[in-house]
């Protein structure tokens, strides 16, 4: 029977994204009902360094992604696409994080389960976002792949694929809790614009992103303890070598706090 390592790599090559999504609630489905085994210690597979993606998909550079005007109906098609395809990559990064690290040096051989068990959960929640914003945008008459999509984000957390703990900095405790940053606006401005069922939508996202960074502060701060790291001083050292224009004002100190991302971690930041 295939381990869950080997199960995660399958779902991070699917191209087709509605069927990522499914694979990956399946996956997490029957991980927590147990029918999985768990990898051997000493298994260290190679996961790709580009997830499947659908062939049609038109990909640009970052700057040439459709803005986004909240308060007519294409910008808000154009918000929930670039969403969709920030939840996709979301899947792909927490099914990353399960594939290439769970038997990483950095973690103690006791905790290897715990962290491959949160971060595909984290995966399943990434795929109900998924789920959700596309259903969303197929009742507007679109679906993801409608417009075009950058590689940003994916290449800034594939950036830091050889090192655990920059990874955590760099993709829940930097993007993730950038995207808590950002959401309550968003919400404000699709209800604003009478979508209280997107609104509704990202509420519930924004939620779950919370505990999304808890985990990555989680992780970090374990791996702090292990290399007697001073874990707010790391974490901007890692900042500043992989991504410092990333960590900006303003930030959501509430949500943060919630997060366990006190502001000693972000504040006072000098890239
Ligand atoms: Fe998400
Ligand atoms: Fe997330």
């Amino acid at each position: 029977m295939a381990d869950i390592l080997s199960r995660t790599i399958s779902a991070l090559r699917q191209c087709s994204p509605a069927q990522k999504a499914a694979q990956t609630l399946a996956l997490v489905q029957d991980w927590n009902e147990g029918d999985i085994p768990f990898a051997p210690l000493g298994t260290r597979p190679v996961p790709p360094d580009n997830p499947g993606r659908p062939e049609q998909l038109d990909m640009v550079a970052p700057g040439a992604v459709p803005r986004r005007r909240i308060g007519t109906p294409e910008g808000r098609i154009a918000l929930l696409h670039a969403i969709a395809h920030i939840e996709l990559n979301a899947i792909d990064l927490a099914l990353d994080m399960v594939a290439r690290f769970t038997h990483d040096v950095a973690l103690a051989n006791e905790d290897r389960h715990s962290f491959a068990k949160d971060w595909l959960n984290v995966a399943g929640d990434e795929a109900k976002h998924f789920t959700l914003i596309t259903k969303r945008l197929d009742e507007l008459n679109s679906h993801y792949g409608a417009m075009p999509v950058h590689q940003g984000l994916w290449e800034a957390a594939l950036n830091t694929k050889n090192d655990l703990a920059a990874r955590l900095a760099i993709a829940p405790m930097l993007l993730e809790a950038r995207g808590l940053d950002v959401t309550p606006k968003m919400i404000e401005r699709l209800n604003s614009a009478g979508d209280t069922h997107s609104a509704s939508i990202l509420g519930i996202i924004y939620d779950e992103e919370i505990g999304h960074v808890a985990k990555g502060v989680h992780w970090f701060n374990r791996i702090c303890v292990a290399k007697k790291a001073e874990p707010q001083q790391y974490f901007q050292s890692l900042v500043r070598e992989y991504l410092p224009a990333g960590l900006r004002p303003p930030f959501n100190h509430n949500a943060r706090e919630m997060a366990g991302l006190s502001a000693g971690y972000y504040e006072n930041f000098l890239p």
